[in-house]
């Protein structure tokens, strides 16, 4: 339950379509979006992802709508858009969280590695923004793309993630200038290390936590609320006149520089 900052119908009515929406940092916006008043699309390869989080949504009688597609498929992304669009028969926000992650140094990593956290991060990112861009000009809506802060300094062993990322972010600040004028607000959300995440686990071996806790400015990793609350403040009316930021969520961590790998 995300803690009660917000008025609980501040996204009453809204439809938020979600990819990654069933596990992780994303999944705890897809529960806090519902949690406040939205209907959920929520979509992820996995389809066990989704029924899990389809039945948590509707345990506290939320709407939740599945639909199971790899955003590196522009006519599985197609589909699931027009399936929530024949469900809900709109789409006000689209969050962009389907992300793919691994450690491995750059002389380590094959090209088929690289390019397939780019696909899935990336042209992910634009395959979903592109389809939905017809009903959220509609709507007059907003993408919330979910980044990451590895791409600012250098993070080794994450080549991969840190290009894809920037891609992502790049996308963000461009779509924010091309589709303004249609009303769509389009931002993104760039978490630091954010506990009891699956990333985390991997990406953070326990024995390095301790030493780098201390080197956060805010002395605790994040937790996935924190995440929640940026983003609903992004999508709320709240946010009315914020188009093309990436908030960055991390404590102040990244401008110390402190490596996570
Ligand atoms: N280290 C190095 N290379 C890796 C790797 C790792 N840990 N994991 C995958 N790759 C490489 C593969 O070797 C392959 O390249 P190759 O054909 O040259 O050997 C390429 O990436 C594609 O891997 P594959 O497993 O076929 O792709 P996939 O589409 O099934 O899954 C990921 C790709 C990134 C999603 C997969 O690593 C994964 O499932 N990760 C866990 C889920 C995740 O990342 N969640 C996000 C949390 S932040």
């Amino acid at each position: 339950m995300t803690e009660t900052i917000f008025s609980k119908d501040i996204l009453k009515d809204k439809v938020a379509f979600i990819t990654g929406g069933g596990t992780g940092i994303t999944g705890g916006v897809a529960r806090a979006f519902a949690e406040h008043g939205a209907n959920l699309a929520i979509t992820s390869r996995k389809e066990e992802n989704l029924s899990a989080m389809k039945k948590a949504v509707e345990a506290f009688g939320g709407e939740c709508f599945t639909v199971s597609a790899d955003v590196r498929d522009y006519a599985a992304v197609e589909n699931a858009i027009a399936k929530t669009v024949e469900h809900y028969g709109k789409i006000d926000i689209v969050v962009n969280g389907a992300a793919g992650n691994f450690l491995c140094s750059a002389d380590q990593l094959s090209a088929n590695g690289f390019g397939t956290v780019v696909d899935i991060d990336t042209k992910g990112t634009f395959n979903v923004c592109r389809a939905a861009f017809e009903e959220l000009k509609k709507s007059k809506g907003q993408i919330l793309n979910i980044s990451a802060t590895l791409h600012y300094l250098a993070t080794p062993m994450q080549i991969h993630v840190s290009a894809a990322k920037a891609g992502v972010d790049a996308i963000t600040r461009n779509l924010s200038v091309e589709w303004g004028r249609y009303g769509i607000r389009v931002n993104g959300i760039a978490p630091g290390p954010i506990e009891d995440t699956e990333g985390m686990k991997r990406l953070l071996p326990e024995q390095f936590k301790e030493m780098i806790v201390k080197k956060i400015p805010l002395r605790r990793f994040g937790r996935i609320a924190d995440i929640e609350n940026a983003a609903l403040f992004l999508t709320s009316d709240a946010a009315s006149y914020v188009n093309g930021v990436t908030l960055v969520v991390d404590g102040g961590q990244w401008l110390l520089g402190t490596s996570l790998a």
